[in-house]
């Protein structure tokens, strides 16, 4: 592992293999469970907390000890991006940079914003969201971090996700479950930014921290995290109906193939069904269409 403290970047091994790249590209989600040490949880615990005095590396250019401390007590902490043991442990965690390395590249983009989400247990669920300035596309520029310094079970009201609702614009009633992001201290939920999401409803009495942050891409994108020979593009799955074609574009976009991505519709590839008796037609077309990602612009964004 490289760390380049002079460009904020980071370099590793890539963990992910083709299936489980695919996977984040379908699911838009994975979960690192109690991957950061407990001396570190009560530590980022206690910094949030004010308990302990900050230590920090360097004072960034054009910063002051003031603004630090002003931005320390502040609902985005980013100060705590400056002390060598979060640093360490924390943002260049080996589970979590074999997973930028496999999803945003060589050399990423460490985080410069820290949001700090705390809330005094119990309380109600918020509602579904896709958060502030999501974007809808086949690119994945950068990869979203929650990190739950403490021991944070379902009753204490962890992160609750949508599998798969990363693609588009979703709405989902909030009497409606989805799959939680709990876990022991030091558990790591990384996703795409876009994906529907809330804080989920708390039962238990306590505190829960939650540190949230973005890692980011610098280099084009290529098929370099762990190749399987066997893999198979194919007859991989894509995903259902509506999902399949941006699942694949995404995955495409990601082996540096993205424009080069065509799809004919229908029963062809990327759908695939366990029924069938011969492989999808249309892999590999040079003629057909793009899926048009934000159809309205519903994110804002123009084309
Ligand atoms: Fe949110």
């Amino acid at each position: 592992m490289i760390h380049d403290k002079a460009n904020h970047t980071c370099d590793g091994e890539p963990s992910l293999t083709d299936s489980q790249v695919l996977e984040f590209c379908r699911e838009g989600h994975l979960l690192l469970k109690g991957v950061v040490p407990d001396e570190i949880n009560r530590r980022t615990r206690d910094y949030l907390e004010g308990k302990v005095p900050a230590n920090p590396s360097y004072i960034p250019d054009g910063l002051t000890e003031a603004d630090l401390e002003r931005i320390r007590a502040s609902h985005e902490p980013s100060t705590i991006f400056l002390e060598d043991w979060f640093v360490e442990n924390v943002l260049l965690n080996s589970y979590v940079v074999g997973v930028m390395r496999s999803l945003l590249g060589s050399s990423f983009g460490l985080p410069v914003l820290a949001s700090h989400h705390h809330v005094q247990c119990p309380m109600p669920a918020q509602g579904w969201h896709h958060d502030a300035d999501h974007v809808f596309g086949p690119e994945l520029n950068f990869v979203e971090v929650f990190y739950f310094p403490q021991d944070t079970p379902v009753e204490l009201g962890p992160t609750e996700l949508v599998p798969g609702s990363h693609i588009m614009p979703t709405k989902r009633p909030n009497d409606e479950g989805g799959v939680f992001a709990d876990g022991p201290a030091g558990t790591i939920g990384i996703h795409h930014q876009s994906i529907l999401h809330r804080r989920g409803l708390s039962t238990a009495k306590g505190t829960r921290h939650m540190l949230k942050y973005n890692y980011w891409r610098t280099a084009p994108p290529q098929r370099d995290w762990i190749t399987e020979p066997d893999f198979d593009f194919q007859s991989a799955y894509y995903g259902g109906h509506n999902q399949a074609r941006y699942v694949a574009h995404m995955f495409y976009w990601l082996c540096g193939k993205g424009e080069e991505y065509r799809i004919i519709g229908g029963q062809a590839w990327p759908w695939t069904s366990p029924n069938q008796i011969g492989p999808s037609y249309g892999f590999g077309s040079t003629n057909g269409y793009q899926p048009d990602w934000r159809k309205h612009n519903q994110d804002g964004y123009a084309v």
